[in-house]
C-alpha cells in the first residue's frame, strides 16, 4: 500500500507532537519541567515568620545608594506594612512570603505582580518612575475576605 507523502509527513508529525506531549507531562511530573518559583529561593515556614528578621517587623529599607528592600507578609486579609513607602527612580526589591494561605501580591496598574505561597519567598526588583499612591490587592482567592484584602503602596518623588 502506497501512503501519499503528506499523508505520511502528517502522520509524522502528529507522531512526534503526542510524543512530545508525553515526554513534558513525564518530566514535569517529575519536576523537570516548569518551576513556578525557583529551588534557589528562601523557604520559610509560616511558623517561623514572627523569628525571621525580615518579616518578623515587615518593613523597607535602604540597602544601598539607589536600593532598597522592601519585606512583605500577606495574610488573611492584609498586607503588611500598609502602607509600604518607597521611593521613586530607585531599584526596590520586595520580599513577600504568606503567613496562611495562597495569595498574591498585585500592584494595580503595573507588572508588580507575583504569587505569594506559604513558605516560599517570592522576589521581585522594580523601580517606580510615577511617584504616587497605588493600590495593592490580591489576585488569588484566599477566603471570605478575598475581595476585601488591599493595601497601599506609596511612591515618594
Ligand atoms: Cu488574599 Cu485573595
Amino acid at each position: 500500500m502506497k501512503i501519499h507523502t503528506y499523508e505520511r509527513l502528517w502522520l509524522i508529525g502528529s507522531m512526534v507532537l503526542i510524543v512530545g506531549f508525553i515526554v513534558t507531562i513525564t518530566y514535569g511530573t517529575v519536576g523537570l519541567g516548569i518551576t513556578m518559583i525557583g529551588d534557589e529561593e528562601d523557604a520559610l515556614s509560616p511558623d517561623d515568620i514572627n523569628d525571621d528578621e525580615r518579616f518578623a517587623e515587615p518593613g523597607v529599607e535602604q540597602v544601598g545608594e539607589d536600593e532598597f528592600e522592601a519585606h512583605v507578609v500577606a495574610m488573611t486579609f492584609i498586607f503588611q506594612p500598609d502602607p509600604i513607602e518607597i521611593p521613586a527612580n530607585n531599584e526596590v526589591t520586595f520580599y513577600v512570603t504568606s503567613r496562611d494561605v495562597i495569595h498574591s501580591f498585585t500592584v494595580v496598574g503595573t507588572n508588580t505582580n507575583t504569587m505569594v505561597i506559604p513558605g516560599e519567598v517570592s522576589t521581585m526588583t522594580v523601580e517606580f518612575d510615577e511617584p504616587g499612591e497605588y493600590g495593592v490587592v490580591c489576585n488569588e482567592y484566599c477566603g471570605s475576605g478575598h475581595h476585601d484584602m488591599e493595601g497601599e503602596l506609596i511612591v515618594h518623588p
